[in-house]
This record gives C-alpha cells, sequence and structure tokens, in this order.
C-alpha cells in the first residue's frame, strides 16, 4: 500500500503480509477512504488463505470469521468495509473442501477491487454530464484514486468531465483535522494536472461568493436508505453552503457505499477519533501541539449530511435525483439491489 500519512512529503510503500498488518494500516489510516479501505479489507483475506498454514476445512473456516472479525472492527462508518467482508464471507458459504475455500475467497476478493474499479468509471461516466464547461467544484476530504480502487468518486467525476475537454477546477477544503484535501486531494490533483486550489474549511463560505463555486460534489462513507449521507466531518457544513448560495450539492457513490438497512442518518455509527488530532497537527518533521495539551475535545470523523441538502446521488448505475424532501427508498434500493 501506498502510506497515505506519509504523503505529501514522501512516498513511502508498506509491504503487508498479513491481515494484522491490514488491520493496523486501515486503524491508523494508512489507508483510508471508504472503498479503498473495503478493497483493503478483501485482499488480507486473500493474504490470508494465501499464506495460512491451516489445511482442515473447518478450522479454515472458523479461522477466517475470526480474521473477518479483526478486520469488521477497525472502523465503523464506512460500509464498504462491511460490503466487502460480507461478499467475501457469502463466497466461501458453506464450502466443505479448503482448496475450493482459498480459491472462493481469492476470486471474492479480487472481484470487490476489479468490481470499485469498474465503478469508479461508470460512476465518472454518469456524473460528467452535471458539470459542465468552465465550473469551479467545491470538494472536501479525498475522493480520488488514493481513496478507492479505481480513479476516485467525486473526484472521478472531475477526472471524468475533464477527459471530455471540459475545463472543470477543483477547489479542495484542507479538511480538519487530518488535512486529507490538503495532502491527499492536492497532491493528486497536481499529479493529474487538475487545476487545484486549497482553502482552509473555514474559508468555505467566502470562497462561494468570490471563487465563484458553480458545483459541490462529495463523497460517501455511508448512504442510507432515504439518502442521508455520512461523509468526512465538514461535509455537512458545504451541504447547507451550497443550500445557501443555491449550488447543488451532488454526492458521489458506489452502490456498495449504501446501507439499505438503515433509514435515518442518525442511526450511523459515527467514529470518534483521539483527542490529539484536535490539538495537533501533523506536519513533514511529525506532530506540532496547537492547543493547551488538556483541552477538552470532541472529535468526530464523519458528519450526516440530510436527504434534504443532496441534490443528486451519482452512482455506477446511473443518477438519482432528489424529487422530495428525501430520496424515494424504493427507487434507492431497487437501485442498489439491482443486478
Ligand atoms: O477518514 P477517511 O479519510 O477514511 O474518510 C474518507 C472520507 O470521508 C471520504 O470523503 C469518503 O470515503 C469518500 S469516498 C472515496
Amino acid at each position: 500500500l501506498l502510506d497515505q500519512r506519509a504523503l505529501p512529503h514522501a512516498e513511502v510503500w508498506l509491504q503487508l503480509r498479513d491481515v494484522e498488518g491490514v488491520a493496523q494500516a486501515i486503524e491508523t489510516l494508512a489507508v483510508r477512504g471508504a472503498p479503498a479501505i473495503g478493497g483493503a479489507a478483501a485482499l488480507a483475506l486473500a493474504l490470508h488463505v494465501r499464506t495460512t498454514s491451516i489445511v482442515d476445512a473447518t478450522a479454515l473456516q472458523d479461522d477466517l470469521d475470526v480474521q473477518t472479525a479483526r478486520l469488521a472492527r477497525t472502523r465503523p462508518t464506512a460500509v464498504n468495509l462491511f460490503f466487502a467482508l460480507d461478499a467475501v464471507t457469502r463466497a466461501r458459504h458453506g464450502l466443505t473442501d479448503s482448496d475450493a475455500i482459498r480459491h472462493a475467497v481469492v476470486d471474492a476478493a479480487e472481484r470487490v477491487v476489479d468490481d470499485d474499479e469498474a465503478a469508479c468509471t461508470a460512476l465518472g461516466n454518469h456524473g460528467a454530464p452535471l458539470l459542465a464547461d468552465g465550473d469551479v467544484v467545491l470538494t472536501i476530504c479525498h475522493t480520488g484514486a488514493l481513496a478507492t480502487c479505481g480513479q476516485g468518486t467525486a473526484l472521478g467525476i472531475v477526472k471524468a468531465a475533464r477527459a471530455q475537454g471540459k475545463d472543470v477546477r477543483v477547489v479542495a477544503l484542507e479538511t480538519r483535522p487530518l488535512l486529507q484535501g490538503a495532502r491527499l486531494t492536492s497532491w493528486e490533483c497536481l499529479r493529474e494536472g487538475i487545476p487545484v486550489t486549497l482553502i482552509t474549511d473555514g474559508m468555505a463560505a467566502f470562497a462561494f461568493q468570490r471563487l465563484g463555486i458553480t458545483r459541490a460534489i462529495a463523497g460517501a462513507d455511508r448512504v442510507t436508505r432515504r439518502g442521508d449521507v455520512a461523509n468526512k466531518i465538514g461535509t455537512y457544513g458545504v451541504a447547507c453552503l451550497s443550500h445557501v448560495h443555491d449550488v447543488p450539492f451532488l454526492v458521489a457513490a458506489p452502490t456498495s457505499t449504501f446501507d439499505l438497512e438503515l433509514v435515518h442518518g442518525s442511526d450511523i455509527v459515527i467514529e470518534e477519533r483521539a483527542a490529539d488530532e484536535v490539538r495537533k497537527a501533523r506536519g513533514d518533521t511529525g506532530w506540532t501541539t496547537l492547543a493547551p495539551v488538556d483541552v477538552p475535545v470532541w472529535n468526530p470523523a464523519f458528519d450526516v449530511t440530510p436527504a434534504h441538502f443532496v441534490h443528486a446521488l451519482v452512482t455506477e448505475r446511473g443518477v438519482l435525483h432528489r424529487t422530495r424532501e428525501a430520496f424515494d427508498e424504493d427507487a434507492v434500493t431497487q437501485l442498489v439491489t439491482r443486478s
């Protein structure tokens, strides 16, 4: 894995050899972004069946349950992790031959990754017509190749629109506290030749007035049946500002990011992270303390944007436009479950 903690200062590649290594890479944010976490977890199980010395099929199934549970405990909010683990678990379900189990796990894991890559491409193609030549797109967090197994979700739409010849520019929010926008999105945009302007999160409102923002696009970590969206902390603020400034707020998410078991965003478990992530900032030489070391802190990693602020959900199977207060639950269900 390309270690996201070291970017943009250094490109450090991690060699991960077991499930525990991948689990720790997810927990410590060496890999992050909902689809990328799902892909990494699936591949961890493939790695496991290729390296384990267990030969008995029942023992292998039991062991895989334990490894799967370990990966499931890494991060709670992005549903892609659970989607990927479920896909691998379903593939090996009921198998009683250890070679068959190994093959099923490897195939299913590789399918998770391949499907996400294809989903990113299709999602970009569905989203590109929503962007016009000259659009200035405000985005938050990271939603490109680093966060997925393909070209990205929200940033994938920008890439697809630019590939069609449209001059689309990005305004990236730095995304405190962990600065995914500053460290990852701006790095990826510069590498790919996408015009980008980096601003701090507090500049978002003024950017609507002065930088000519014409679209806001965010990715998602979990989307409910009515279209409430959990995404990186700060996304809800972007949605509110888009509403006030009459700018369409779009959410780009593959169907693996939808959780049809949940209707309301208030039921999404929001990861709360360490206080020091807010009290400190990480630069190229390590962490710097910014605040009193004992100041009380609240550090939710995600927020929930209510469906009524989301103009459209862009998926690999097409675009759903909101026509009422929330998205039509049947339409969302049909889109996500259609094969
Ligand atoms: O905490 P992170 O970096 O894993 O959070 C990532 C996000 O919230 C992304 O915006 C989301 O996964 C977008 S989909 C590529």
